[in-house]
Parts: C-alpha cells; sequence; structure tokens
C-alpha cells in the first residue's frame, strides 16, 4: 500500500510506540482488503466502551493507550454499559459503576468527546455528503452511509481507534464508488406505518441479503428515525452496511440498471412473519425504546402518548445525554416520569447489564429484539411504540 511521508513516519514510531502500533494495525488490514493507499478520516466513532463487553482486558489495552496517545480527530462513543451519572437509579451496582467509570476516564484522557451514543449523529457528530469517516457501531455506520452519503467500513473497536488516533484509514470497501452500488432490489408492497414496521421490514431484509447492498423500491416517504429503526435492523440480521431508497437516500437517484438485479418482495405476509418471530415473550417486565438511542422527535412522540396516563409497565427510553438534557428542558422528563418512565442517557438496553434486572423486556427495535435473548438473558415482546406502551 502506498503511504505518504508522514504516514511512514507514524509507522517507524516517530510519533511513539502506540502509534507506531495503530499505523501498523491500519497497514494490515489495508493490505488484507488490497487498498491502495490511506483515506483521512473526517470523524471516528469508537464500539467497545461497556465494561460488560469488553471487562478487564478492555479496560487495561484502553488505559494502556491513554498513558501514551492523543487523538486527532473528533471522536465520539458508543454507548457504555451505565447511564454515567444516574447509574444508581438504574440498579447497577457499585464495582460495575466502577470499572464502567474507570474505561470512560481512559477515553477522556485519550481526548475523546464523552458523548457515549450509537446516535452521533443526532449528538454533535454529523458528517456530510461524501466525507470519509471511521465508525464502528452498526446501526450508525449504516446511517452515514445510506442517509447521510457519508463513506465508512463497519469498523471494530480497536480500527477505529487506530484512525482515531493517526487519523487515517485504509481506502477499500464502502469508500470507494465502485462499492456502492446496489446488489439486490427489494420490492415493498407492505403498508409501513410506524418505527417497528420499518424495524420489522429491516429484519426481514437483512436475513435475506447478508452483506449485499440492498435497493428499496415502494416505500413512499420514510422519516429519519424509520430510516435508522430500517438500517440497525438490517445490520443486526445481516451485515447490511449501506442501502438505497428510491427517490429517499442521496446515492439512489445514480443507479438506473436495476432491472438484472435479483429481486426480493416484502409484502403484508412477510411483515407478520416477522412480527411472530420476534415475539418470543407474553408479560413483559419493563418496556425499552431508544435502540438505536431516540431523537428528540421520538421522545416528543412518547411524551405526548402517555401524557396524564400511567402506562401498562414501567418503562426506559434510551437516548445520547444531548437529547436528554434538552428533553428535560422541554420538560418532557417530568411527563415520562409521572407515567412510569425514566430517560436513560449514555447507555442501552444490550451493553447494560438488565439481566440482573428483568426477565421479560418489551421493544419496538428489530436490532434489540435480536440481541436481548443472547445478550441479556431475555424474552421479548416486540410491537409498536402506542401498544406497547397504553
Ligand atoms: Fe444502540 Fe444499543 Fe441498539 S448500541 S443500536 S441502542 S443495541
Amino acid at each position: 500500500m502506498y503511504l505518504t511521508k508522514e504516514q511512514e513516519r507514524m509507522l517507524d514510531g516517530e510519533n511513539g510506540e502506540i502509534v507506531a502500533r495503530m499505523m501498523r494495525l491500519l497497514v494490515r488490514l489495508g493490505d488484507i482488503y488490497n487498498a491502495e493507499k490511506m483515506v483521512k478520516v473526517a470523524s471516528v466513532q469508537v464500539s467497545g466502551v461497556s465494561y460488560k463487553s469488553i471487562g478487564d482486558p478492555g479496560l487495561e489495552f484502553l488505559q494502556d493507550i491513554a498513558n501514551e496517545a492523543r487523538v486527532k480527530v473528533l471522536t465520539f462513543l458508543n454507548p457504555a454499559g451505565m447511564d454515567l451519572e444516574a447509574w444508581k437509579e438504574m440498579g447497577i451496582d457499585e464495582e460495575f459503576a466502577k470499572k464502567q467509570l474507570e474505561i470512560i476516564n481512559a477515553f477522556r484522557k485519550m481526548g475523546i468527546v464523552i458523548s457515549a451514543t450509537c446516535t452521533p449523529y443526532l449528538a454533535g457528530n454529523l458528517p456530510r455528503y461524501r466525507q470519509h469517516i471511521a465508525w464502528a457501531e452498526s446501526s450508525a455506520v449504516s446511517f452515514a452511509n445510506s442517509v447521510i452519503g457519508a463513506r465508512t467500513n463497519r469498523e471494530g473497536g480497536p480500527s477505529a481507534l487506530a484512525a482515531a488516533i493517526t487519523g487515517y484509514t485504509p481506502m477499500y470497501g464502502l469508500h470507494l464508488d465502485e462499492n456502492r452500488k446496489p446488489d439486490v432490489v427489494i420490492e415493498v408492497n407492505a403498508n409501513l406505518k410506524c418505527n417497528s414496521d420499518f424495524a420489522a421490514m429491516g429484519y426481514y431484509v437483512g436475513s435475506a441479503v447478508k452483506n449485499r447492498i440492498p435497493y428499496f423500491r415502494g416505500i413512499e416517504d420514510a422519516d429519519t428515525d424509520q430510516l435508522k429503526a430500517l438500517g440497525a435492523a438490517m445490520a443486526a440480521s445481516g451485515a447490511v452496511a449501506l442501502y438505497h431508497v428510491e427517490g429517499i437516500t442521496p446515492e439512489a437517484d445514480k443507479f438506473d440498471e436495476l432491472n438484472n438485479l435479483e429481486k426480493i418482495e416484502f409484502g403484508e405476509k412477510e411483515k407478520k412473519e416477522t412480527y411472530e418471530k420476534l415475539n418470543t415473550g407474553e408479560e413483559p417486565d419493563i418496556i425499552i425504546f431508544g435502540c438505536p438511542h431516540a431523537s428528540l422527535n421520538e421522545m416528543v412522540r412518547i411524551a405526548n402518548i402517555v401524557k396524564g396516563r400511567k402506562a401498562k409497565k414501567p418503562f426506559w427510553i434510551c437516548t445520547s445525554r444531548a437529547v436528554k438534557e434538552v428533553a428535560m428542558r422541554m420538560g418532557l422528563d417530568k411527563v415520562i416520569q409521572e407515567a412510569g418512565g425514566k430517560i436513560v442517557a449514555d447507555t442501552c438496553m444490550v451493553v447494560s447489564p438488565i439481566e440482573k434486572l428483568f426477565k421479560t423486556t418489551a421493544v419496538n427495535s428489530a436490532k434489540a429484539a435480536h440481541y436481548l435473548p443472547g445478550f441479556c438473558k431475555q424474552k421479548v415482546v416486540f410491537g409498536n411504540m402506542e401498544e406497547l406502551l397504553i
């Protein structure tokens, strides 16, 4: 792979051993994928933040890096294992909290923005069209590539951190025009009313297309919350990192030779079967929204549904600290509390240790429904926001 003088100096250790280690990792990755060169990244999002996921070995790895290296570009974090402020209210034990805060301190020392969210684009890290970035969280990767038209591969925790510390990523995969073309057409013949309908469709399509690039036809309208639910589900049941929606996503108009591509239909029958498949439980102990992290718009919608009423079950809304702050200024936290709910920031139902608290969780996210049984030993009730709440 071609390296500039600056990149060679990093590799040779002129900027310290950690920078050299990170550059070696990126060069190896580039060699595996036949990258011709590196590309500068405008921002990074790092995964592997929850103590539940990375444990003590991960903490030690991060502390070693933090002792020597600093990030070069705007870098955000994926959700942590708890609300970094209100962890006691979540029922998190002291030992877990101590370790989680040590992880956060290591990231802080590296110069990373302590914004632990899977929706960085809603919280101050918004790339532009065609900008190269290195993000790790699969739903954020999908949103950035598909809805914004930025360019990122689905990074692992270490390769994202290496991009943050060097400012570069190898130029291969979705950074290149030729790899962003659709592989399969999805003909949508279902009525899509709410986020969970889009999530169910994403779940079905992700299972069918695996890591290929789907091109959706027949979606009349979709807001950004629905697109984030769709992309998150496809990244969970398959490994879809980029999708196009005719008339809606920014790159869709570039492709007109679709007739020779394989076609898959998503209709009412497939929608119903996916809802049935994702439901493995009956009586939830709790309802948790915000996978991916709730937008302010979703927060307002939930508050409007429960205003002046009690929800059927206690509920949490997972979101970024930035959205929580604004929601509190708007008084939404009071409305939510009176209905039996809590706004939980910095974390989510999958990366926090909810298995110590609940057995059955209700969600409107197909991604959460996919991971909760394995990661958190939960039975799952999957449905739409309004029906779950009232
Ligand atoms: Fe985000 Fe957690 Fe879902 S990281 S996408 S809320 S599983």
